[in-house]
């Protein structure tokens, strides 16, 4: 009990507290300032309102434990296999972090040196992906994927629109080509620039948009075709070279010169480093624009894109704005004004930090425990592999036909909820919606170590469900995944 007289204590917390005793009889025994000092102090708000500011402030400490507490509710990033985007970064990185969160992107002219980072960043990043002269090509960051591909098909659309104008042609139908396994950024895209998606159904015969039927689906409205480097459903590769050669053959037959966008959100830090061979970048003639998230596999913390042009001939000047920088001016393609200019600091730190071959270990070290987690998973005869992570570190199963009826992959996820493991279970897109899959992205900092207690924590899960004796409800299960 409190021997401190309640007073006018002021309501922020910062005012003194009224007593009829001197300063020193604070230090007496049962003093709750003692005994809590962050949520029992007197005349100080602990309960906030969740839906309208307060009316007065509190002491940052306070303030600072209830978010921090608030915070803690949220899934553990380390134990989220659900997510692409990097949840870890080193030290050096955390501080240059804190040393740079002040920094705009787009204040070219204040930030001269970010600027200048950035250029080169991206330029070493469109050597990565072989462009035929790094200094032709024209690149920029974004605030991640989904910006760098709206940029990107933005480009694909003006550049038909120019064309058809030329031509004397209508440009009221522009449609783009995509799987049906595309991730959203490209749905909104087409709403937001009204442009008609032309969606290639994924099937078990085709996996992932390849080429086939390619002529079913272009046409002179066509502005271009997207292919992924790492589906998001399932990690996979979708074979651009391929998709390029279909592309050839209906140019011969009727004239249409399609260009292909390059959504490498995932792959794009991934392949130039596990599949050096792989011809999906722009060796591929066909191949105009790519895109990556340098929050994924770049492994910066989020917040983070890029994209590249092949040649500053493939990014229609219109689109570009400039923006003053040391007293000139240099060119910005855009969507947002104001962004946060650390992470491309983190960027290029992590360029310096780990080089090519450092990108590689750290990369293989993913894709090896991937494969060890297919590998586990698909001697498990509950699960039928969809893939084994050789593409991106990422693979997805779905349970073996027949065997069971008690229960799905979203109890199996529930369950593995509870060890606080974050594994989606999700429909696949058209057509195989019958379809459930549950997938696991491993990222950097998912070791061996932990991956064998999953594989623990999987077959324990197996085994309780297996032995149950009626089937589990199905009531309220939704999708825990919906991107
Ligand atoms: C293939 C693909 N494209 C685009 C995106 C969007 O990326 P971001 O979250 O960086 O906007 C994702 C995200 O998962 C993706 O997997």
């Amino acid at each position: 009990m409190t021997d401190v007289k309640r007073g006018s204590a002021s309501g922020d917390g910062t005012g003194p507290i009224t007593s009829n005793r001197p300063p020193h009889a604070f230090s007496g025994r049962g003093t709750r300032n003692q005994v809590n000092p962050m949520f029992a102090r007197e005349g100080i708000a602990t309960d906030f309102p969740m839906d309208r500011m307060p009316d007065v402030g509190t002491l940052p400490e306070t303030a600072y434990q209830i978010v921090h507490d608030e915070a803690m509710l949220d899934g553990n990033a380390r134990l989220n296999l659900a997510t692409f985007v990097g949840t870890w970064m080193d030290p050096h990185a955390a501080k240059l972090y804190s040393e740079s969160s002040d920094k705009n992107m787009i204040d070219k002219d204040e930030y001269p040196q970010t600027a200048a980072i950035e250029t080169r960043c991206w330029k070493m990043i469109a050597n990565l992906w072989s462009a035929p002269d790094a200094e032709k090509a024209i690149g920029t960051s974004t605030i991640g994927s989904s910006e760098a591909c709206m940029l990107g098909g933005l480009a694909l659309k003006r550049r038909w629109q120019v064309a058809r104008r030329a031509a004397g042609k209508s440009t009221e139908k522009p449609n783009l080509i995509l799987s049906s396994a595309v991730q959203v950024c490209w749905e909104k895209f087409c709403n937001y620039w009204d442009v008609e998606a032309r969606y290639v159904p994924i099937s078990d015969e085709h996996k992932v948009l390849d080429g086939h039927d390619l002529d079913k689906y272009v046409d002179e409205n066509t502005i271009g075709v997207v292919a992924i480097m790492g589906v998001t459903y399932t990690g996979m590769y979708e074979p651009v070279a391929k998709i390029a050669a279909a592309l050839d053959e209906i140019q011969e037959k009727t004239g249409l010169d399609v260009k292909i966008h390059v959504d490498g959100a995932s792959g794009g830090m991934i392949a130039p480093f596990l599949q050096p061979e792989l011809e999906w970048d722009f060796r591929v003639e066909r191949v105009v624009s790519i895109s990556t998230s340098a929050h994924k596999y770049g492994l910066v913390f989020p917040g983070l894109g890029w994209v590249v042009w092949r040649t500053v001939d493939d990014l229609p000047q219109d689109l570009v704005f400039d923006v003053t920088y040391l007293g000139g001016h240099m060119p910005t393609f855009a969507l947002n004004f104001s962004r946060p200019g650390a992470q491309v600091l983190l960027q290029y730190y992590l360029f310096l930090r780990l080089g090519w071959d450092g990108y590689r270990n750290v990369q293989q070290a993913s894709q090896d425990v991937a494969v060890y987690l297919s590998g586990e998973i698909g001697k498990m005869e509950a699960f039928e592999l969809w893939n084994d992570g050789t593409d991106i570190p990422v693979f997805a199963w779905q349970l073996a036909k027949g065997h069971t009826e008690k229960w799905n992959l979203y109890h199996l996820s529930e369950r593995l909820r509870l060890k606080g493991w974050l594994i989606p279970a999700y429909p696949m897109p058209d057509d195989l919606t019958d379809v459930v899959v549950q997938r696991i992205v491993v990222r950097n900092g998912l070791s061996l170590n932990l991956a064998e207690s999953l594989v623990l924590d999987i077959q324990e899960a197996v085994e309780y469900l297996d032995r149950l004796e009626a089937p589990m409800p199905h009531e309220g299960q939704v999708s825990s995944f919906t991107h």
